[in-house]
Formats: C-alpha cells, structure tokens, sequence
C-alpha cells in the first residue's frame, strides 16, 4: 500500500502565532504515522501554517502574485525549511527513516502556470526504505519571480507519480463542510460545493477550503479530507470525513 498524506499547515503549528510549531498535535499525528509506516509506503507532504502564509503575505506572494525581493524569498523558503526540519525530527525521534526533500530546489513553473516538479528522487527514496517528507514551498515561476506551491499541488503531481493508492489531507476541520457546519460525505463536483466553501479565517496565500477542493479534485483517484482525531482511522484504511472524487475517478 502506498499513501500520500498531507498534514496541514495548521494542524501542525499555530496558524496565527508566527513560526511556532504545535508540538503536542505533530507529536500526536507522528505516533499515527510511525505506527503505519511499518506496512505501507508513506509519502509525507506539509502545509506551511504559520511558517509559510504569514511571511508569504507580508512579501505579497500567492500561488499567483510572484515576487523578485531576494529577501522575500529567503525568508518563506528559509521558514518552511525550519518548519519541515521539526517535521521530520519528530518523525525521527519517533523512529520513522523520513528524510527532507525541498521543492524550491526542484520544480518550476511555466508563464502559464503550468507546473513541472520531478519525482524521480521521490520514488527513490521510496524504493529505498525512507519516508520522504515535502512541503509547501516556492517555486521558480517564468515571468513571475517566484509564486507559492502548495501542498495540495503537490500531493496532486506526486499521487500519480507514487502510484498512491490512498490520499489523504489532514486538515483542522473533520472534512469539508457545507454551509451548516456538516461535514459532506462525498464530492464529485467543484460547481455543487461552490457556494458552501467560503474563505479561510486565518491568512492563507493558496486559496483556503475552495482550492483544496478543486485541487484534489484533479486528482485520478479520490482523496480523504479529515481532521486529526481520524488520522489514526485514515491509516488503518477507513474513509474518514469527506471523499473528494471527480467524474474520471475509479
Ligand atoms: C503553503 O503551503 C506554503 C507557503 C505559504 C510558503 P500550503 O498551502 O500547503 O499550507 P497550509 O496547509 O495551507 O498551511
């Protein structure tokens, strides 16, 4: 079995206190990780929570709205690093073999958007016995400067390239919710969900709930979104929370 998991920028840091980690909730996500990862491949992916959207903002840069500020860049790309440095010290100490591999490093996008990120190193890895662990990031973007890649674009290009045959985003809310506040059980189309899906409250440069969902729609096979109480039940194989799958999927 292999599994691309996401964890959510906020469900490992506090989203509105600046590059702080919340350690109690990655240690907790961790010790569901470590336990599956002795049966299934796991490729891990990070948000950027408070190490990413805040500096992302104060520099201007989204998905779209690039930057040239030297500066600007050191410092979303030099956080996340921080932040996935965490990442993978809690995995280690909890006995998983993660190792870090840095988008920024490694993809880019065209002047229309189009994103090209190698996987090669990924699947490498893989073969070989680690955990990779990605993040949200920057991304060299012609025309641009560089623009933000998020986490959701990532597990998009990466499920394929793994062969994933489960995809799952941990998020802080128990799935995607309608405009009650319960959690929809299944999405097939962006155009059914659209008025329910709102804005994040807290800052987020790549397009909150709504871009999740468009995102993982894209995806040839479907993809979980839970909160964290349902991680454990997410590795165990159960479908937690909302099942995002488009028309095209299995
Ligand atoms: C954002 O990544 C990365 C940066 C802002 C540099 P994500 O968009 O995947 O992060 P979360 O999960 O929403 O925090």
């Amino acid at each position: 079995m292999t599994v691309v998991l996401k964890l959510g920028g906020s469900v490992i840091t506090e989203k509105d206190e600046p590059e702080t980690v919340d350690q109690a909730a990655l240690s907790a996500a961790v010790s569901a990780i470590a336990e599956s990862a002795v049966s299934d491949d796991i490729i891990l992916v990070h948000g950027g929570g408070s190490f990413g959207h805040h500096h992302a903002a104060e520099y201007g840069v989204s998905t779209t709205e690039g930057t040239h500020d030297v500066s600007g860049v050191q410092t979303i790309h030099g956080a996340m690093c921080r932040l996935n440095a965490a990442v993978v010290d809690e995995l280690t100490d909890q006995g998983v073999p993660a190792v870090p591999v840095h988008p920024f490093s490694a993809a880019a996008r065209d002047a229309d958007g189009g994103l090209s990120l190698p996987t090669a190193q990924v699947t490498t890895l893989l073969d070989e016995g680690f955990v990779p662990v990605l993040h949200g990031d920057l991304v060299a973007h012609a025309g641009a400067g560089v623009t933000v890649l998020s986490g959701d674009e990532l597990i998009v290009e990466l499920a394929p390239a793994v062969d994933s045959d489960r995809i799952g985003v941990c998020s802080t809310v128990p799935g995607v919710l309608d405009e009650e506040g319960t959690v929809i059980d299944r999405i097939q189309s962006f155009d059914a969900v659209a008025s329910a899906l709102g804005g994040s409250d807290a800052t987020d440069v790549s397009g909150g709930m709504a871009g999740k969902v468009r995102a993982l729609l894209a995806l040839s096979a479907p993809a979980v979104v839970f909160g964290p109480d349902a991680l454990p039940a997410f590795l165990a194989g159960e479908s937690p929370g909302t099942t995002i799958a488009g028309d095209d999927d299995d």
